[in-house]
């Protein structure tokens, strides 16, 4: 199986070598640190070596349930937010046909829920579910965040008016902390199937444990790949390889010798739309990780061509605070060629014959050279093609370029504690009970 390949010779130019050096000699530490579990939030590094000690027992508890699952629901409900979804999204929206939703499958759709509080989303869905077989996940660490609790609620509600209470039980899924929370306090008291968020695995890097492979196989996909992929990766990232043979370390570190040139920005883009999930798990991964003590990266996303014809515009001739990092998918898994036309009124002939994907790659280049003469350093993320296997190794790569790259930066990568912020404000103006005094005052802003 391939390699993923990174290449930053377009991006090198636009930075110090020495900077480069620093950062080197920096990261040889940082990795230390994460191999001793001596960093910052170091109580939250079970993703580091997850995909080499994940058991064969537990890879086979998740493709029965599946199996069982698959079996019983034409629709799978997918309840969570954050990390407790994005993963699992990402990796089923890409590899999946983008039409699936209108085609004949044995495969249950995939749909999700509690990643927002709009009552016509849940309106929505509950009519929708009135007329489907169905089963659900619900996900949540802690077990108490608002959006999947609310979604959880209702979905609860309608299942078990529709099967009854016992039949409702067998439908549901519940992963979530070991021991502690209300979801597991209900999944107890209901005898639902659970899982486990290992406590020392955060949201965003839990992925590669039931949060993430359950719902990935019962979309029908195979999770030994994504996990081999996952692996393989890992096994190129042992601490003790430089960073010019861990990926992972040398884009952590190139962005960060941008990022100290003044490129705060960071986009990532994609030449295929069903990596647009991917970008929303990236994301997340980069902004919650980084984004603290006024510092970090600020993580954005585009989806060539189609972004090409908006934000195209800005990334050519906006402010330059942007670099970009391409994945760049080298097959495509079809075949579909430009035909010949008589006529030729749209000037087409001259590409007929040539496969779409050629047109595409022509493209990508095309736009990265452009970019970079417009100054917009390039780092790129190569990959054979976009399965299983490619998205493991993605996932553990950028997971691991988090953590190096929060630990540059001198922040906990692993914590989120801006995302109080809101939940605060949320709950006072709500009022929560426990929310008594931030209700007083924040009645008074409004
Ligand atoms: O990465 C994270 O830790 C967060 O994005 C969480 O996954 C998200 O807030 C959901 O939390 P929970 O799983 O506790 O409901």
């Amino acid at each position: 199986m391939d390699k993923l390949k990174i290449s930053i010779t377009q991006a090198e130019s636009f930075i110090d070598k020495n900077e480069i050096e620093t950062l080197q000699k920096e990261i040889y530490f940082q990795n230390i640190a994460l191999e001793q579990k001596q960093g910052k939030g170091s109580e939250f590094l079970g993703w580091h070596h997850l995909p080499s000690t994940i058991s064969k027992e537990l890879l086979e508890d998740i493709k029965n349930t599946a199996e069982t699952i698959r079996k019983k629901a034409k629709l799978f409900v997918v309840i969570g937010i954050g990390g407790s979804y994005l993963g699992a999204r990402a990796v089923i929206e890409a590899l999946s046909n983008p039409f699936h939703a209108y085609q004949e499958s044995e495969n249950p759709k995939i749909i999700y829920a509690g990643q927002n509080l709009s009552e016509d989303y849940l309106h929505n869905l509950l009519a929708l579910l009135d007329n489907q077989d169905y089963a659900l996940t619900v996900i949540s660490k802690s077990g108490t965040t608002t959006e999947p609790a609310v979604a959880f609620r209702l979905l609860k509600q309608h299942l078990e008016n529709k099967y009854g209470e016992a039949e409702a039980a067998e439908r549901i899924i519940a992963i979530t902390d070991e021991s502690k929370g209300a979801l597991r306090t209900l999944a107890n008291q209901k005898g639902y199937k659970t899982y486990v968020v290992p406590d020392d695995v955060g949201g965003r890097f839990s992925v590669l444990t039931p949060v993430g492979l359950l719902p990935i196989a019962i979309a029908g996909f195979d999770i030994d790949a994504l996990v081999d992929g996952a692996r393989k990766m890992e096994s190129l990232c042992t601490s003790s390889s430089s960073p010019d043979v861990n990926p992972a370390a040398k884009y952590a570190i190139i962005r960060n010798a941008l990022l100290r040139k003044g490129f705060d920005i960071e986009i990532l883009i994609n030449f295929s739309p069903t990596l647009m999930y991917f970008t929303e798990w990236w994301k997340q991964l980069y902004g919650e990780s980084e984004g603290k003590e006024h510092k970090g990266i600020f993580p954005a996303g585009a989806n060539f061509t189609t972004d090409l014809h908006s934000m195209g515009q800005y990334i050519q001739e906006g402010r330059r605070v942007i670099f970009e990092t391409l994945i760049s998918v080298k097959s495509a898994n079809y075949k579909v060629q430009i035909p010949d036309d008589n006529q030729d009124l749209d000037g087409l002939n001259y590409l007929k014959g040539k496969n779409i994907e050629y047109v595409n790659q022509m493209a990508e280049l095309g736009t990265t050279l452009a970019h970079i003469d417009g100054g917009v350093p390039n780092i790129k993320i190569e990959i054979e093609r976009i399965d299983e296997f490619n998205l493991g190794q993605m996932i553990y790569f950028f997971e691991l370029a988090c953590a190096y790259s929060g630990y540059l930066l001198k922040v906990n990568p692993f914590d989120q504690p801006g995302v109080e912020a809101y939940k605060k404000n949320m709950f006072a103006l709500l009022g929560k009970p426990g929310f008594e005094k931030e209700t007083e005052a924040i009645r008074k802003r409004v």
